[in-house]
């Protein structure tokens, strides 16, 4: 349909709507390179900036309200300000927030995880994923004596220099700012058994480093069911180390995690976001025997050459603690992962069958209490809750959720109060079938406006 000339734009509406943000960006811009913190919080032609949430919902300065698929990058399964976690931060800020000193509060916090999670005998704290990840990695180097590490294509492991290598495609080998030698430490592998045993085969691999959900949170589906127990059995013939990072599953796919959820556990996983009650923080659990290459000893050789070490100005934060502490014991009743795996997947069966009622090519995907969608891409899959798309590859669909499709549906949306996240999102015990319905409505006037606007050709 040919675009009227009262009718505006889905950009320009945008433009309008959140015009407070625009300017707030404007100087965000002066003083902050690019504008952003986190480059998924990149958006054109400008990101909405936020000054309130409460559950499932927060407010732009704009005055719009949204509902947050966002939530806090997955770390808020309970919603913003749940009353528990709340209280366990006011609390701990009344008894200080950073005592240079152990405390009572990392321990409960290592107890809680131990009982969540079943790879977990020890438990040391970070700052974030990133510093999980980077962590983990010494650790099988210092425990192995062995150099590199195996990840797979499309696997994102947070920041650090190891591990940024691959995350977008196979071939994703080049990283400014990250030395060559740093990088030919690590070997990127399609999610393919015979390539990872021949490779584990030459005997010099620390650790295979993965996300037992799938890449970026089932956005790059694993290749079947039995890859997880076939990797753990590539890894346990030849040496090798096993590294699950959950920062996003654990405590989401159930309350143990993807391993405890498949039944695979590694030797090592790490974790962040909901551990730490949406806090910032982050962990590396495992067996005992890997863990203390942590552990100081009574000889001094040991202490300087051979124990991995690992300062951190905040690991361990006491408010994190209290957050992470809370949260852990509301997340292990299994009603709070089946509930949110409810609310995604009604959300995929409801945006793949409006984008089948307008006709629009794309479709919705994702595990647990995701969804990620593609727009502008057929699917052979024909069900209404797709896991594993057909029709898309890697690179596809890593980058789903930057097509100029995927930013002018994020805009028409965000128009009509819901956030997306990466083009998708992740659900909380905070969202309600209410919020879900208003998605799907939101959806079907965004894509129909798109249509007439004549973006699917
Ligand atoms: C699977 C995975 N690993 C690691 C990280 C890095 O965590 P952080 O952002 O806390 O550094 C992320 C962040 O999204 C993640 O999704």
């Amino acid at each position: 349909m040919v675009q009227t000339a009262t009718r505006q734009s889905i950009g320009a509406e945008f433009t309008e709507h959140f015009a407070v943000s625009k300017e707030r960006y404007g100087r965000a811009q002066t003083l902050i390179p690019g504008g952003v913190t986190h480059d998924s919080r990149h958006f054109r032609p400008f990101p909405v900036t936020v000054d309130r949430a409460e559950g499932a919902h927060k407010w732009s300065v704009d005055g719009h309200e949204l509902i947050d698929y966002a939530i806090g990058h997955g770390s808020l399964i309970l919603g913003h300000n749940n009353p528990l976690v709340s209280t366990a931060i006011r609390e701990q800020l009344a008894q200080g927030t950073h005592f240079g000193a152990g405390h009572d509060g990392e321990v409960r916090w290592a107890d809680r995880v131990r009982k969540l999670i079943p790879s977990a005998e020890q438990v040391k704290f970070t700052g974030s994923g990133t510093e999980a990840t980077m962590l983990a990695v010494r650790l099988a180097r210092a425990a192995t004596g062995r150099k590199q590490i195996v990840k797979f294509a499309g696997h994102f492991h947070g920041w650090n220099d190891y591990l940024l290598k691959g995350e977008r495609s196979l071939t994703d080998d080049h990283v400014a700012g990250i030395p060559e030698q740093v990088l030919d430490t690590v070997d990127v592998l399609p999610a393919d058994v015979t390539a990872l045993r021949e490779r584990l085969a030459k005997g010099d691999v620390a650790a295979v480093i993965m996300e037992p959900s799938g890449g970026s949170w089932s956005m790059v589906p694993l290749p079947d069911d039995e890859f997880l127990r076939q990797v753990r059995e590539a890894t346990a013939a030849n040496g090798t180390l096993l590294i699950f990072d959950e920062v996003i599953s654990g405590f989401r796919w159930s309350p143990g995690g993807a391993q405890a959820k498949f039944g695979v556990t590694p030797d090592l996983t790490t974790l962040a976001k909901i551990v730490a009650g949406g806090l910032p923080g982050g962990a590396v659990a495992g067996r005992l025997e890997v863990m203390q290459f942590l552990a100081f000893k009574d000889d001094p050789d040991w202490n300087t050459n051979r124990r991995v070490r690992h300062p951190g100005t905040y690991n361990a934060n006491p408010m994190s603690a209290a957050a992470g502490v809370a949260c852990l014991d509301l997340v292990s009743d299994p009603d709070v992962q089946s509930y949110c795996d409810d609310l995604a997947a009604k959300i995929r069966v409801g945006m793949n069958q409006t984008l089948r009622h307008h006709g629009a090519p794309g479709f919705a995907w994702g595990e647990s209490s995701t969804f990620h969608l593609a727009l502008g891409v057929e699917t052979t899959s024909t069900e209404d809750d797709i896991r594993r798309p057909q029709g898309i590859d890697l690179s596809g669909a890593k980058s789903a959720g930057k097509s100029s499709l995927a930013i002018t549906l994020g805009q028409g949306m965000l128009i009509e109060g819901v956030d997306l996240f990466g083009g998708g999102g992740l659900t909380s015990v905070a969202h309600s079938d209410e919020d879900v319905e208003r998605t799907i409505a939101a959806f079907d006037r965004t894509l129909r406006r798109m249509a007439d606007d004549g973006l699917f050709g």
